[in-house]
């Protein structure tokens, strides 16, 4: 069928899978360019299907050789109906994968459970004996809690007694307006810690272990995001940032447990970029829109590909110490986070109205990236031909 996108709100709901493989292809031909890193061979990505998870597994794969097991959340596809592009970009990797003859399996379901968690334990027993790297790149509104059936709703609210506003942009419209936001209660901090936080990674982490499956020396790495003062009240300070204040303790927690086997458990703060997730909060659009104009002029802009690139060929494997900031923390948000970047973008900031935005900041860009998330406006992609929509996941367990 011919695939067009269809836009509700902030999501999209098709995908296109030509797009998708585009994609993936380009990401693994990024990898590859810039050679070999001595990195892991056996590894876990817990939602590898897009953005920074996906990143960290084509890395693994095409940058150090390794056999991937990936696990996530996907909509498969239906007669006349799109799967969601994480289906697709699985698709594509595994395709790619055993043309290169990489082991690569997936498993698709909730990676707060039981259940996927002991598929997924019995998948590495079975195929890999151990793995010697886990990411864990989830994202999601909600969790149900293994253990006591609970279902968490995560907000993204700002915390303290007064209303929050600031600018922000529909980035369809390229409209600027004024958004006012109630902060949140006790009750939405706590939802959304629990959805955000750093409990299921150490639920994950404990029964990799428990079960002698985490190898030697085995690294877990999970990601964060600090990011500039006018996102503090709806990011950093608000009920996200608990929840990644917490994500931040808990790899030291994860640490402590892993010594008898010399393990450890980092957080890698990386660049705000264009995902389904942060098109979703307020002010962010608008925030990356001026960054990306001016780490472009600069000449150091990057995507999720170019971020974990570099996370693994000059952090976690450069062959020296893992370089971390006084909390801990990898960073890779260096570039975006950098003096000269912030101070242009914060003036930018005070400057942009509707008919400023189109000059000062990279509307089309966001724009790009937003439908390059589902495979659209992707270059060299035929998107007139008639395409199946059937696609199947060659090593779906
Ligand atoms: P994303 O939405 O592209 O990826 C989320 C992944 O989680 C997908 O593979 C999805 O299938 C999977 N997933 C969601 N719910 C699941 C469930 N219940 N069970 C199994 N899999 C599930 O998100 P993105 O942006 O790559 O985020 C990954 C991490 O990176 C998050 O912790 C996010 O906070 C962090 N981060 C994101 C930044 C950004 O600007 N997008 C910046 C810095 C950090
Ligand atoms: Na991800």
């Amino acid at each position: 069928m011919i695939i067009e996108p269809r836009m509700r709100g902030f999501i999209c709901l098709t995908a296109h899978p030509t797009g998708c493989e585009q994609n993936v292809i380009n990401q693994i031909e990024y990898v590859k360019s810039k050679g070999t890193i001595e990195g892991p061979k056996k590894v876990l990505v817990i939602g590898a299907s897009t953005g920074f998870g996906l990143a960290s597994r084509i890395t693994s794969a095409f940058g150090s050789g390794a056999a991937t097991i990936g696990v996530f959340f996907e909509k498969p596809p239906a007669p006349g109906k799109t799967a969601s592009p994480g289906w697709y970009n699985t698709a594509a990797f595994e395709k790619q994968a055993i043309k290169a003859g990489l082991y690569a399996k997936s498993i698709n379901g909730d990676a707060f459970s039981d259940e996927i968690k002991q598929k997924t334990l019995e998948l590495i027993k079975k195929d890999l004996g151990q793995v010697d790297l886990v990411i864990y790149s989830l994202a999601s509104p909600k969790r149900t809690h293994p253990k006591t059936g609970v279902v968490y709703s995560s907000v993204l609210k700002p915390i303290g007694d007064s209303i929050f506003s600031n600018k922000t942009v529909d980035f369809h419209t390229g409209i600027v307006s004024e958004v006012s936001i109630v902060p949140a209660n006790e009750e939405e901090i706590e939802n959304t810690v629990a959805v955000m936080g750093g409990e299921d990674w150490e639920m994950w982490i404990n029964e990799l272990k428990e079960a002698g499956l985490l190898a030697e020396g085995a690294e877990t790495v999970a990601y964060s995001y600090i990011g500039p003062a006018v996102t503090e009240p709806v990011y950093r300070k608000g009920t996200i940032g608990r929840a990644k204040d917490h994500l931040e303790s808990t790899a030291f927690s994860i640490t402590n447990s892993l010594k008898d086997i010399g393990g450890k458990a980092f957080v890698s703060v990386n660049k705000a970029l264009v995902t389904q997730a942060s098109s979703a909060i307020p002010v962010i659009p608008l925030y990356i829109s001026l960054l990306y104009k001016v780490m472009k002029q600069k000449g150091i802009h990057e995507g999720c590909i170019e971020q974990i690139q570099r996370l693994f060929s000059e952090r976690l494997y450069s062959g020296n110490e893992i370089p971390v900031d006084p909390e801990g923390r990898i960073r890779i948000d260096d570039w975006e986070m950098r003096d000269d970047v912030q101070t242009e973008v914060a003036r930018l900031w005070a400057e942009a109205t509707d008919e400023s935005l189109p000059l000062i900041g990279d509307l089309p860009g966001y724009k790009r990236d937003f439908l390059n998330l589902f495979g659209f406006d992707v270059a060299g992609v035929d998107y007139g031909k008639d395409t199946d929509e059937m696609v199947e996941i060659p090593g779906l367990v």
